[in-house]
């Protein structure tokens, strides 16, 4: 092959949440999750092999990390191993949001390398195959190789082969929006892996978690398949604030929100209890993420807009999966 692939993922954003890992070293989920993928927010990716290049050259927005740069090599790595060389690599991503805002940057970030390694390569993955590599890179990264509504499968297999995501509803069959608050530009306190590890060790609540998730999941799957936005929205609400406690309930206590993330989230209700189709999700930091019926949009960001503490508001509407782009 050329050796020379882009590709470009969007962030996902579960409804029915991921927290906790069943094994760390497959990446596997002690949870199923259901998400949604973005279509406006996008992560784009260039990968190039360069055979007798001993170690990979990466470049994030135009910087170096040192610490995504080893989880880039690491999930490099996988890819090959399948092809069976050992060539360095150049990589360089760019993301149109900000990324350390808690805006799953992982996610599309994963999905989008994942993609155009195998492409460069000339790995002839299936999307399920691709599904898997990414969650090994990052466990959202799996959900966002598909676009719309997606499930992404805590499987039984030990060696997590089926431990994947798969579509559930394309994005056009129910084309909600996405306000996203956001309430700090600050780099996130605790990561989700870490955060994931001190919950499993020390809340008292992870087993409750766990044992709830597979209702949640069936109410969530029916309320999608049957296009039920009130139904969607109290089953995402619970998930939501039921993952929350358990992180706050862990020792010392994970508290992702600021004052601003829970005002909006009783904006939110307030404009629900008026009749607007609206509701609230929030993850490992304090932006908040309000899904809406397409006519509800401007309304939503008016209304977050309006509350002290919000600093910007993005908005997006449901998109595809990972996909090639023309290599540079
Ligand atoms: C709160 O996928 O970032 O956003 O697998 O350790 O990379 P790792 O975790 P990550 O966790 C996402 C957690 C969440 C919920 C979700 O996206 O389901």
């Amino acid at each position: 092959g050329a050796l020379h692939a882009a590709s470009q993922a969007q962030p996902n954003i579960a409804l029915v949440k991921y927290w906790g890992k069943r094994d760390t070293v497959l990446n596997l989920p002690a949870v199923g999750s259901i998400s949604i993928t973005l279509d406006s927010l996008w992560t784009r990716t260039e990968v190039r092999f360069v055979p007798g290049q001993k170690h990979d050259q990466v470049s994030l927005n135009g910087r170096s990390d040192e610490a995504e740069s080893r989880r880039i090599t690491a999930c490099l790595d996988l890819l090959r191993q399948r092809a069976g060389v050992d060539y360095g690599a150049e990589v360089s991503s760019q993301n149109n949001f900000p990324t350390a805002a808690g805006l799953a940057s992982s996610a599309s970030g994963f999905a989008a390398l994942v993609h155009a390694g195998a492409q460069a390569l000339g790995l002839t993955l299936s999307l399920a195959e691709q599904s898997v590599l990414a969650r090994r890179c990052s466990g959202s990264a799996a959900r966002s190789i598909f676009g719309g509504y997606v499930e992404w499968a805590h499987g039984k297999l030990a060696d997590g082969t089926d431990s994947v995501a798969s579509p559930l509803l394309d994005a056009q069959a129910w084309p909600l929006r996405v306000a996203v608050a956001i309430t700090s530009k600050a780099a996130k306190q605790v990561g989700s892996s870490e955060g994931m590890r001190r919950t499993a060790q020390t809340s008292p609540y992870q087993s409750a978690w766990v044992d709830t998730q597979e209702a949640d999941l069936d109410t969530a799957r029916a309320a999608i398949l049957a296009r039920d936005f009130d139904a969607l929205a109290q089953i995402s609400e619970y998930s939501c604030l039921k993952m929350h406690a358990l992180a706050m309930a862990a020792q010392p206590g994970l508290l992702y929100w600021n004052g601003a993330t829970v005002e909006c989230m009783h904006r939110v209700r307030a404009l629900r209890q008026q009749g607007v189709p609206v509701f609230f999700t929030v993850d490992a930091g304090p932006q908040l993420k309000a899904v809406c019926a397409p006519a509800a949009i401007e309304q939503v960001k008016d209304a977050l807009r309006d509350i002290p503490g919000v600093l910007d508001v993005l908005d997006t509407g449901l998109g595809e999966g990972a996909r090639a782009m023309p290599a540079g």
